[in-house]
């Protein structure tokens, strides 16, 4: 684990900073054989979006691993090695065949699942095709994402189902983005709802809803097991006060309530506004691949554009490398944020505060998991609903308080209780739960 290095004590004291400070490798090194890569392989990760599989194969690389991703003509999906497996042609100018993929130089043919099912320049009577596979990894496919299963065979888990990617009417846009930076500096941004106040509210002008620049109150709550964090962040705004929950699932996902929220009315439960995974490319590059959902509950301003959702692209500001330099400097977003704190944060460089408590549970989570993988045991997941699902507590909760006091401590005390209750109904189906979160809320507000 890194330690603070010394803190400059000296006004001008720019040449006593530490030089030569290393990275947390524990953290953030994601490649085959890391202890961080191992654990993040016990996991299903997104690798792309379907719409991004074409008649051609994509060229892809997880966790430091160069792969090639393809839907063969029969519809299957494949991930392979992305080296063909006799003189190491790439397979990414391999041609997409009825069945599996042909690698182009002396066209060998890769069954999805590694088989070699031809060596045409071979004897008919080889037996090299048979005595040995190309390297694979299981897929599925799940409302326009691919996943991949990248660990040991006999580790794979269940998919995990979650409760909010299941909800009734409710469109669901796939997008994915590049990040030239670490995981983990993408990772962590979700469980900082300060940012929000500052990076998206107050430091240049606000990126959403004005009403993001009040200071809120924020609990950080750890998942049963150690699965994850979700936090409670409320504030009052006017005679409203609004609980948002945030939340983060071990390893790498991560789900946001409405983007354009705007808490000028009652809402009980509206649920996340975007879910995202930050998967590895390798230690130095991340793909941010994700939904952004729409549904009646959602933006009911109008804000967001389905049709600016895709590769490289979404509908909200400074997401993506996509603006000039000079935009990026004079109202910097998310992307400028993360990406400009370099290739990989020198944690022992940095200095946690309170507002930075959900991140120091982050990396603790993850510490847990990584040496619980590494000692042979399987890293927490979320306990299922009776319906199947993993059961997640984004959402925002907003109800009028009239003319209470504007006092932090009680906003406090009203912001815990919703979560709990939203936490209490997780076994609930969602038009249930949402009935019985407004029925327990406002019971518990006429009680207080
Ligand atoms: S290198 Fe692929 S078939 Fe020879
Ligand atoms: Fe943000």
């Amino acid at each position: 684990m890194s330690e603070r290095v010394a803190m400059l004590r000296e006004p001008y004291a720019g040449y006593r900073q530490p030089r030569g400070v290393a990275e947390d490798a524990e953290l953030t090194h994601v490649g085959p054989g890391t202890p961080c890569g191992e654990y993040l392989r016990r996991f299903w990760q997104p690798v792309c979006m379907t719409g991004q599989l074409t008649d051609l194969p994509l060229a892809l690389t997880v966790m430091g691993e160069n792969l090639v991703a393809f839907r063969d003509r029969s519809g299957r999906i494949g991930l392979l090695n992305r080296h063909c497996s006799h003189r190491g042609a790439s397979l990414e100018f391999g041609i997409v065949s009825d069945r599996g993929i042909r690698c182009c130089y002396h066209g060998w043919l890769f069954d999805v699942d590694g088989r070699i099912l031809e060596t045409p320049g071979e004897p008919p009577d080889s037996p090299l095709k048979d005595g040995f596979v190309h390297g694979a990894y299981p897929t599925r496919e799940y409302k326009g994402l691919v996943f991949a299963y990248m660990g040991p065979p006999g580790a794979k888990p269940d998919f995990p189902v979650y409760d909010s990617l299941e909800l009734p009417d409710n469109e669901m846009a796939p997008y994915a983005i590049h990040y030239p930076c670490n995981w983990l500096q993408v990772n962590e941004n979700p469980v900082d709802p300060y940012h929000s106040v500052f990076l998206h509210s107050r430091v240049t002008e606000a990126h959403f809803d004005v009403s993001w620049g009040a200071l809120p109150v924020v609990e950080w709550h750890a998942k049963a097991g150690g699965a994850g964090v979700h936090l409670t962040n409320t504030r009052r705004w006017k005679n409203h006060l609004w609980t948002r929950i945030n939340e983060w699932v071990a390893p790498n996902f991560a789900q946001t309530p409405d983007i354009y929220q705007n808490p000028d009315r009652e809402k009980f439960f509206v649920r996340a506004g975007l879910s995202k995974w930050a998967v590895p490319v390798d230690d130095t590059n991340t793909m941010i691949i994700a939904w952004r959902h729409f549904n009646d509950d959602l933006d009911a301003d109008g804000k967001g554009d389905r049709s600016a959702i895709g590769f490289n692209k979404v509908d909200f500001l400074g997401q993506t490398g996509a603006r000039s330099y000079e935009e990026g400097q004079r109202i910097p977003g998310d992307y400028e944020a993360q990406v400009g704190q370099g290739p990989i944060n020198i944690h022992a460089l940095g200095t946690l505060g309170y507002t930075d408590t959900g991140v120091a549970l982050l990396r603790r989570t993850l510490r847990e998991g990584i040496r619980a993988v590494g000692e042979g045991r399987d890293p927490p997941v979320l306990a299922p609903t009776p319906a199947g699902h993993a059961p997640t507590q984004c959402g925002d909760v907003i109800v009028d308080v009239g003319d209470m006091p504007d006092d932090r401590e009680i906003q406090g005390e009203i912001g815990r209780a919703i979560g709990r209750i939203v936490v209490e109904t997780d076994n609930l189906p969602y038009a249930e739960r949402r009935a019985e979160i407004e029925r327990r809320v406002r019971m518990y507000l006429a009680e207080r």
